[in-house]
């Protein structure tokens, strides 16, 4: 029976990594998808005949219970709340994780106390630890995110040496639980700090660097995960763990490259606080404005034009419309692509997944290094509710809190049209001096509803 077992989570770790490798390609992520939930079914399969604590009955009213709440809120969550769902999905990751390895210091407690070793004791501290910190870290997060607390870094002054303070009695504490493992209350102080712990490291973080954080607190709920393997000696949680963990670090990382920050700069905080008019942003820009009309001229008279899209886009979701627009262009012969920057809107493949949704083919999408080239040669650039991410101050402007930020050359078009409601700032909270230049107009309005009268437009005249 237990070679069946591991060979049964070796197959299934085997269908996480081949699902892993199809997730890297847009075409095939629902794949990769299928093929990494085939693997966790069969996991979970195996894992139920080494049923312990909970009889069969138990296990599936929990499966049925957890997984119609999984259901009813995938289905319900706005595109635009997916990072506050993800927060959610790994602070409970973490939670699971911490409660698995309570309950199971306390089990053997009270059964076998030989049973807690050196080894088990460490991995249900470090699976304490990672496990509480990600729990109440992801709840910040989320609760920053969906505004119920403020996106302004929140610091105080000696929180650096509070942190410090809180691991030294951390490791104290564990100290004396290898000491003396019968004593349960020296585990409750872990749990404590680590709640703790979890709040303090978030709270200094502002809004714009969340999701980095979330991408990290991921990472951080995947080694707790694999922490929980080895308390229960199961090695598909092992291996699950540690994929989710390397993941989670690599995806921060190539997040904190698009940005240009180091994590360390991200951790300490105070990024995403609005600048002060006439600060770092210098003088307010002047803007030249143009109606749904003349925009809807411009696009009739290019030969090549290029959508930038971002957060905007998402929030006004205007990707249909903006489907419509492309094929009024194409019936006209324009060389119609998107421009897609790698930190576009709030989440990795935002602006990826957004278009795939309504159906624009893969290859009209040019990531940033393969499509910077050609906007010198661009005839119209239509920016739709990005800013960040096309702010020429990230190359200009050495004040700037976006310095070298790498950014979409727009502003090397022919012509640029911004489409967005207002002045507004991008998440950086910094100004765009691209609205400003001369070669920029600006339509405002709700992208969707403008888009909408342009290609209207378009109709009309062809
Ligand atoms: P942003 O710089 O955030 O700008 C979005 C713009 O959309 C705003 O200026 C806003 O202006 C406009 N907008 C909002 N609603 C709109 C609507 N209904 N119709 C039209 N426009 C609308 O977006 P971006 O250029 O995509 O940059 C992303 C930012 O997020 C970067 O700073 C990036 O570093 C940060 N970030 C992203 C990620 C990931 S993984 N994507 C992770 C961490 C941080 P108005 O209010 O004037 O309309």
């Amino acid at each position: 029976m237990t070679i069946g077992i591991e060979i049964a989570y070796l197959i299934a770790s085997v269908l996480f990594i081949i699902g892993i490798k199809y997730l890297g390609k847009t075409k095939d992520a629902r794949r990769g998808n299928v093929i990494s939930a085939v693997g966790m079914v069969i996991a979970i399969a195996a894992t139920l005949f080494t049923l312990e604590v909970l009889t069969l009955l138990e296990i599936g009213i929990a499966i049925l219970v957890g997984s119609a709440i999984g259901l009813y809120y995938a289905q319900k969550v706005a595109m635009t709340k997916i990072p506050e769902m993800v927060a959610l999905f790994n602070g409970f990751g973490g939670l699971a994780s911490f409660a698995v390895a309570l309950s199971d210091y306390y089990f053997k407690r009270d059964t076998d106390l030989a049973l807690l070793d050196a080894i088990n004791l460490t991995s249900i501290i470090v699976s304490v630890l990672i496990g509480a910190v990600t729990f109440t870290g992801s709840m910040v997060a989320f609760l920053k995110l969906d505004g119920k607390v403020s996106g302004q870094p929140i610091t105080f002054k000696g929180q650096h040496l509070l942190n410090l303070l809180l691991l030294i009695v951390f490791f104290a504490a564990s100290v004396l639980v290898f000491l003396d493992p019968s004593q349960g209350y020296y585990i409750l102080i872990l749990v404590v700090i680590s709640l703790v712990l979890g709040i303090l490291t978030v709270i200094p973080i502002g809004g714009a660097d969340m999701p980095v954080v979330i991408s990290l607190l991921n990472s951080y709920s995947g080694m707790a995960a694999c922490a929980t393997g080895f308390i229960l000696s199961n090695n598909v949680l092992i291996v699950a763990g540690s994929l989710v963990g390397a993941s989670g670090i690599i995806l921060t990382q190539i997040m904190c490259k698009a940005m240009n920050r180091s994590l360390v700069n991200v951790l300490l905080g105070g990024f995403g606080q609005t600048v002060a008019a006439g600060g770092a942003d210098g003088p307010a820009v002047v803007v030249k404005e143009i109606g749904v009309e003349e925009t809807a001229m411009l696009f009739d008279s290019a030969s090549s034009v290029i959508v930038v899209p971002g957060y905007g886009m998402a929030v006004a979701q205007a990707q249909h419309v903006i489907r419509e627009l492309m094929e009024q262009c194409e019936k006209r012969n324009i060389n119609f692509r998107f421009a897609i920057h790698p930190v576009a809107g709030r989440m990795p493949g935002h602006m990826n997944v957004l278009l795939a949704e309504a159906n624009i083919s893969y290859d009209k999408l040019i990531e940033m290094d393969d499509i910077n080239e050609d906007f010198s040669n661009t005839d119209l650039v239509f920016v739709v509710g990005a800013n960040d991410v096309v702010n020429p101050a990230a190359r200009t402007n050495p004040q700037s809190p976006i310095f070298g930020m790498p950014i979409l050359n727009a502003d090397k078009a022919r012509t640029v049209i911004v489409s967005k409601r207002s002045m507004g700032k991008g998440y950086a909270g910094v100004e765009n001096e691209l609205f400003g230049y001369p070669n920029c107009l600006m339509l405002f309005g709700d992208a969707k509803q403008t888009i909408t009268k342009v290609v209207s437009e378009m109709k009309d005249m062809a």
